[in-house]
Formats: structure tokens, C-alpha cells, sequence
């Protein structure tokens, strides 16, 4: 297949493009769209046809729910069977933007697109792009982070080409995305609103509008047993091919452990790497350093980490180990896909 990709300005897409990709849409194709969170690969998400195309072109497991963006609140009440008064509050505080919330589906919701679930996620972007391509789509884009399944997902359309193109029919290049990682996920389908997917809108933040907000066993918790409840959660993720290693502790430990380990490797050989921030990347003695940015910008970290795992897979190295990042606000988020991508794997000095 050959995939059209367009340039567009993020504030101001142009209609045309953005009309073309509705055609798209409404025709059953794919177009992968810039979202403040990250890159979508969105189909119709009432179409259970462009369902089946989304999980093909990713490799994705056909149980693994998509979530569907809407562009107003109007096009809620359609999708789903009832709207909790927490929830309604949630949608007013922060829609537009990076939160997904978990309904009951109602019946026009294919099965194709909620992985077989009664239930439904939904979202509102609030990026330029994202809002102007789900009302030209016919208002429900069903979108799945818009890289290979198991990759980590894409914060630029480069991402998404080096997985991508040729799988589906069109990209919308908006530039770099603002957050970096993907959405607050929460299920108000039970009495007690729970966090399924830790992101940029945090538990206090929830908190401050709602009360008490629960966070998922399964996330908490690194027993293979307990399941998490968003079935996404449960898959190996965001991995680079050498094994990545967290490293947790004072700075200068940290250092000592991680060029000590490096030396090892070197003397058998083997090359490793480095997720380090800026005020610590002069310390190292790896084969391949990287900066992350600096401590005391936690949303720069949250922004570079899926670009910086990219990165590795173009390097030889054998092994990464990577600084950890539990910082104030995102540091629930960033850490859950870092612990991800370790496979769990952290050394705690
Ligand atoms: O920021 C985002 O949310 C991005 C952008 C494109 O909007 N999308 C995204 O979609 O991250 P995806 O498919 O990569 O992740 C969706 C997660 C999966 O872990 C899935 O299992 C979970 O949401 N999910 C979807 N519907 C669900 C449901 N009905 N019940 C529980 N979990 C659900
Ligand atoms: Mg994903």
C-alpha cells in the first residue's frame, strides 16, 4: 500500500488535508494523527471493518481495546450507556485533553473496537489536528497509539513511518507531539472511579475535582498473577532490543553501580549504554551516553523517554541502563513505562 504523508501546521491544518483524511476515514482507511499525547493510528471507530485493519497493521492482539475519540460532548451520549456524575465533573475539568474515561458501551460500539468488552474507552484531544480530523472522520476515531505493537509509541511522525508506511494510507505530520506518553486512563465503570493507566493528569489533580480516585492493583503490583484491568497493560512494552536495566539510588551510586557494570561489559566485550540527564552525562564511561534533559524538567523527561528507547534500537550496544525518574508530578507515569520497558528489571541501591 502506498502511504500518503502530509505536513501540516499544528494550530492551523489545512482544511483541505484535513478533509481528505475525513474521506479517509469514512471510507474504512487508516490515518495516523499527531494527539497532545502521542501519535494515533485511527480508524472508524463504529466501523468494525477499519477495527480489524487497525489491529492488523500494528500486530496488535484483536483483545486489546481501542479507544475513541470524540471531538464534543454530544457525540458521548451516543456511545455509551450512561455518564456518571464523576464522570461528567472529570470531562469538565479536563476535556480537551489528556484523559481517557471507561464507560458501559452502548449498542451502536462494535465488539471489534472495545476487544470484545461491554465496555468502551473514550476521549476527547485536545490537539488542533486530532479535534479537526475526528469531526471531518464523522466524529468517533477509534485510534491505538500509532506504532507496532510492543514498540514504544511514536512522538513524531518519523516514529510512526519507520512502523508504519505501507501498512496504511495516510499520515498527518504535525511535529513533535507536547506530553510524550500516553493518557490517564480511568474506569468509572464500578462504584469507585480506579486509574488503570497512570499519565499527565495525575491522581491529585483527579483528586482535587472528585475525591478519591483508586489506583489499579495490577499496576501497582509486579506479580505476574494479578492482572491489570486495562488488558493493554499486561503486554510486554516499549522494550529496546538489549536489555535495559533501572538503576535507583543517590546520583553519585547511581554513577559508581552503572560504570562499573559498563567496565564488566567492556571487558567481555560487549557494548552498553546510558539514559542519563544532563547534569549527570559527564560522569559516565559507556560506549553510548544519552541525555534524557535535565532533572528539573520532568515534563522534558516525560517527553524524550519513548524517543530515547527509539534511539537505542539504531545503537550497538548490548545493554542500557537508565537513571530513574520518580519525580513530583508525572513521576507515577514516567516510571510505568520505564518500568515496562525494563521488564521490571531495577536495581535499588
Ligand atoms: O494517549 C492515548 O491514549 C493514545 C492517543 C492516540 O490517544 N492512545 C493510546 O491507545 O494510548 P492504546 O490503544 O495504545 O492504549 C489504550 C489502552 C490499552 O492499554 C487498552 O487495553 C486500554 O487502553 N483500554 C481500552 N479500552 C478499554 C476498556 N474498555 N477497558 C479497559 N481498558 C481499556
Ligand atoms: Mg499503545
Amino acid at each position: 500500500m502506498n502511504t500518503t504523508v502530509v505536513t501540516v501546521d499544528k494550530e492551523h491544518p489545512d482544511a483541505k488535508v484535513m478533509e481528505e483524511a475525513g474521506r479517509v476515514l469514512k471510507e474504512g482507511g487508516l490515518v495516523a494523527f499527531p494527539t497532545e499525547t502521542v501519535y494515533g493510528l485511527g480508524g472508524d471507530g463504529l466501523n468494525p471493518d477499519s477495527s480489524r485493519k487497525i489491529y492488523q497493521a500494528k500486530g496488535r492482539p484483536s483483545d486489546n481495546p481501542l479507544i475513541i475519540h470524540i471531538a464534543d460532548m454530544e457525540s458521548l451520549d451516543k456511545i455509551v450507556k450512561a455518564i456518571p456524575l464523576k464522570a461528567r465533573k472529570m470531562a469538565e475539568a479536563f476535556w480537551p485533553g489528556p484523559l481517557t474515561m471507561i464507560f458501559e458501551k452502548s449498542s451502536v460500539v462494535p465488539y471489534e473496537t472495545t476487544g470484545g468488552l461491554e465496555s468502551v474507552a473514550v476521549r476527547m484531544p485536545s490537539h488542533p489536528v486530532a479535534a479537526a480530523l475526528i469531526r471531518a472522520g464523522g466524529g468517533y476515531v477509534a485510534a491505538p497509539s500509532a506504532n507496532t505493537s510492543g514498540r514504544p509509541s511514536p512522538t513524531r511522525a518519523s516514529h510512526v513511518r519507520e512502523d508504519l508506511e505501507g501498512k496504511i494510507d495516510m499520515i498527518i505530520d504535525g511535529g513533535s507531539v507536547g506530553i510524550g506518553l500516553e493518557s490517564t486512563i480511568v474506569d468509572f465503570t464500578e462504584d469507585e472511579p480506579v486509574i488503570l493507566r497512570p499519565g499527565y493528569i495525575n491522581q491529585e489533580m483527579m483528586e482535587d475535582v472528585i475525591g478519591q480516585v483508586k489506583v489499579d492493583r495490577g499496576l501497582l503490583i509486579t506479580d505476574e498473577n494479578v492482572r491489570p484491568k486495562a488488558p493493554g497493560m499486561k503486554y510486554r512494552h516499549y522494550a529496546p532490543q538489549a536489555s535495559l536495566t533501572i538503576v535507583e539510588g543517590k546520583a553519585e551510586d547511581t554513577i559508581a553501580y552503572i560504570n562499573t557494570q559498563c567496565a564488566k561489559l567492556k571487558a567481555e566485550g560487549k557494548g552498553a549504554g546510558v539514559i542519563a540527564t544532563d547534569e549527570t552525562r559527564g560522569s559516565y564511561q559507556a560506549a553510548v551516553v544519552k541525555s534524557i534533559g535535565t532533572r528539573r524538567d520532568e515534563e522534558g523527561i516525560a517527553r524524550h523517554l519513548f524517543g530515547i528507547l527509539r534511539e537505542f534500537d539504531e545503537e550497538k550496544v548490548d545493554a542500557i541502563f537508565s537513571e530513574s525518574f520518580d519525580t513530583p508530578k508525572m513521576g507515577q507515569a514516567i516510571m510505568n513505562r520505564l518500568l515496562k520497558a525494563a521488564g521490571h528489571h531495577i536495581i535499588r541501591l
